[in-house]
C-alpha cells in the first residue's frame, strides 16, 4: 500500500513529520507494511498535512490530519479509503485542484521529488530529448513562439532574452536561475525545487543547450534549507544518469550545474544585484546597460530566469509552441502559478491560464476571507505590487491590465486583507520595507525611503485631527522622485502600494471623513 505525505516546507510547518512518523509507527504496531511516499504538496495548503493514499479508483486524500487523528485513521481503514470525518474522496476530484490547468506544476504531489523513474514515468526529460534533436536558433524559436514572459515579474518575452545570449559572441556563457524568491505570499519556486527538482534541472539543461551554455547556477534563497537539500541530491542523482554533465544522454553536449545559496538580502533577487553576490561581492545593483545577456556573470553572456520561467521551458518543448500559447489571454499567453494567501479560508497554489479574475480566484477557490470579514484590499505582485480595493476585483489577471492599473502581476502573488486593516500602516510597512532592504547605490531609494517612513508616521500621528494635505503632497512628490530616479525596481516600485493605499483608502490617512471604498 502506497501512503504519500509531503515533505514539503509548508506541510512540514504544520507537523507533516511527525504525523509521517506516527503513520509509519501505527502501521508498524498493526503489522502492516507500507510504502511511504515523502511526495511535494499538491498546494491546498489548507488541507495541510494532507495524507493520500493509492487505491484502485485513484489516490484519496485525507487532511488536515493530526497526530493523534492517525490510530482513527487505521481504524476508518483509510489505508483502503475508508470513510473519515477528514476524508476529502479522490484527490483529483477536489474542486480547488480540478479546475486548474497545470502545465508546469503537473507532476508537483504527484510523484516522489527525487525519483527519476517517476519524474521519467510523467513524462519528464522528454522536452529535452526533444532539444538534443534541434539546433539552438530553433529551440530559441519554440520558447519564443511559445510567447512565455519571465515569470519573476517583469514579463520579459524569455525567448528574445535567450536570443541575445545565443548572438552573443564569445565561447564562455552562463545560465542563472534566480531562485532568491523573496516577494511576500509567494512560493511557487520553492514547491517546485522542493516537489520536482529535475523540472528545473531540465529547464536549464535545454536554456544552456539553446544559447550555448556549458555552465549553469541556482542562486538560492538561503531560507528554503529542504529546497536545497532536495536540489543537491537531483543533481547529483541526475549527473550519475547522464542528464548533467560532458556527455548529456550520449550527445556530447555538456552542462553542469551548482547550487549557491543566497546571504538573505532582498535586492539580490534584482538580476545584477544575484550576479554581484554570486561572484562573491557584497550584494549592490548594477546600473543597466550592459545588460545581463551581453555582459552578466563574471562579465560573460548569461541567461538569468527565474525558477517558474525555466520550469516552464520543457512542456513548451515536448509538446509544443501553440500547445502551451493556447493558455492565456492578449499578449499574457500560458499559464501562471498564482499563489494566495493572506487572510483567505483556502490558501494555495492555483495553475491557470492568465485571464481568471480576483474574484474568481478569491471566492471561488479561496472561499473568502479567513476572518469571515469582508475583503478590504488585495495586493498583487508582492510587497512592491499595488493594493486592489474591493470594488476592483474583476480585474483579470494579465499582465497588461495591471500595468494599465498602476499594478503588477509580478510574480503572482495574491495577498488578501480584511476591513480591520489601517492602508496607513501598509504604505508605512512598503516604506519601511524599502528603508531596509535598499542597496544604497542610488540617492533616491537609499534616502527617500527613509523620509518616506518619517512623513508616514507625522500623517499617521495627525490624522485623527484631519492630515495636513501639504504632508501628503510631500509624500507624493517623494513618490514621484523614487518612480523616476531609482536605478531598479525596489526604489522604483515602492510608491505603488503606497500610492495605491492613498488613492483608494484616502480616510485611513485621514484625508476625509468616510472610507472611499
Ligand atoms: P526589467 O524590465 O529591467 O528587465 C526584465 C528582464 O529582461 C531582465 O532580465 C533584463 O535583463 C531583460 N532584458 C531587458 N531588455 C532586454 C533585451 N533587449 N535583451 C535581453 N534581455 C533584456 O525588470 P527587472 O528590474 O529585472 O525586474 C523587475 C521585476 O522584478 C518587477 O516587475 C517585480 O515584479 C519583480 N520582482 C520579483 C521578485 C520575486 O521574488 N520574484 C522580487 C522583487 C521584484
Ligand atoms: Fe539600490 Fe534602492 Fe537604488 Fe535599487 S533603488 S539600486 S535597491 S538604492
Amino acid at each position: 500500500i502506497t501512503v504519500y505525505i509531503p515533505r514539503d516546507s509548508g506541510a512540514l510547518a504544520v507537523g507533516a513529520e511527525a504525523v509521517a512518523d506516527a503513520v509509519l509507527a501505527q502501521a508498524h504496531s498493526r503489522g502492516i507494511e507500507i510504502d511511504l511516499v515523502r511526495n511535494g504538496s499538491r498546494g491546498l495548503y489548507w488541507l495541510e498535512p494532507l495524507v493520500e493514499v493509492e487505491t484502485p479508483q485513484g489516490r484519496v486524500a485525507y487532511g488536515p490530519v493530526a497526530i493523534d487523528d492517525v490510530p482513527a485513521l487505521f481504524e476508518a481503514d483509510f489505508l483502503h479509503g475508508g470513510d473519515h470525518a477528514l476524508c476529502q474522496g479522490l484527490t483529483e476530484a477536489i474542486p480547488y485542484l480540478r479546475a486548474q490547468q497545470r502545465l508546469t506544476f503537473q507532476r508537483v504531489g504527484v510523484t516522489d521529488p527525487l525519483s527519476l523513474d517517476d519524474y521519467r514515468d510523467h513524462d519528464g526529460y522528454r522536452g529535452l530529448a526533444r532539444a538534443l534533436e534541434m539546433s539552438p536558433a530553433d529551440i530559441v524559436e519554440a520558447v519564443t513562439d511559445s510567447g512565455l514572459r519571465g515569470r519573476g515579474g517583469a514579463a520579459f518575452p524569455t525567448g528574445i532574452k535567450w536570443k541575445t545570449v545565443l548572438d552573443a559572441a564569445g565561447p564562455t556563457k552562463y545560465i542563472v536561475c534566480n531562485a532568491d524568491e523573496g516577494d511576500s505570499g509567494t512560493f511557487s519556486d520553492r514547491m517546485v525545487m522542493e516537489g520536482d527538482p529535475y523540472l528545473l534541472i531540465e529547464g536549464m539543461t535545454i536554456a544552456g543547450l539553446a544559447v550555448g551554455a556549458e555552465q549553469g547556477y541556482i542562486y538560492l534563497r538561503s531560507e528554503y534549507p529542504h529546497a536545497e537539500r532536495t536540489l543537491e541530491e537531483a543533481i547529483i542523482r541526475a549527473e550519475a544518469a547522464g542528464y548533467l554533465g560532458d556527455d548529456i544522454q550520449g550527445s556530447g553536449k555538456r552542462f553542469h550545474l551548482e547550487v549557491r545559496r543566497a546571504a538573505g538580502a532582498y535586492v539580490c533577487g534584482e538580476e545584477t544585484a544575484l550576479l554581484e553576490s554570486l561572484e562573491g561581492k557584497r550584494g549592490q545593483v548594477r546600473a543597466k546597460p550592459p545588460l545581463p545577456a551581453i555582459q552578466g556573470l563574471f562579465n560573460k553572456p548569461t541567461v538569468v530566469n527565474n525558477v517558474i520561467s525555466l520550469a516552464s521551458v520543457p512542456a513548451i518543448l515536448d509538446k509544443g509552441a501553440a500547445f502551451y500559447r493556447d493558455y492565456g489571454m492578449g499578449r499574457s499567453r500560458g499559464t501562471l502559478p498564482i499563489q494566495l494567501t493572506g487572510n483567505i479560508r483556502r490558501g494555495g497554489l492555483i495553475e491557470l491560464g492568465f485571464g481568471i479574475t480576483l474574484k474568481e480566484l478569491i471566492y471561488d477557490y479561496g472561499g473568502g476571507t479567513a476572518s469571515g470579514r469582508p475583503v478590504k484590499a488585495v495586493q498583487v505582485g508582492g510587497p512592491l505590487g499595488a493594493y486592489i480595493p474591493a470594488d476592483q476585483l474583476d480585474t483579470p489577471l494579465d499582465y497588461e491590465t495591471f500595468i494599465a492599473a498602476q499594478g503588477t502581476v509580478g510574480h503572482g502573488g495574491i495577498v488578501v486583507f480584511d476591513e480591520t486593516t489601517d492602508m496607513a500602516h501598509m504604505a508605512h510597512h512598503a516604506m519601511a520595507f524599502c528603508a531596509f532592504e535598499s542597496c544604497g547605490k542610488c540617492t533616491p531609494c537609499r534616502i527617500g525611503s527613509t523620509r518616506g517612513v518619517e512623513l508616514l508616521e507625522r500623517i499617521m500621528a495627525e490624522r485623527g485631527q484631519g492630515s495636513d494635505p501639504a504632508q501628503v503632497e510631500l509624500l507624493r512628490e517623494l513618490c514621484d522622485t523614487l518612480v523616476n530616479g531609482s536605478l531598479c525596481a525596489l526604489g522604483g516600485m515602492t510608491p505603488f502600494p503606497v500610492l495605491s493605499a492613498l488613492e483608494h483608502f484616502p480616510a485611513d490617512f485621514g484625508l476625509v471623513a468616510e472610507t472611499a471604498h
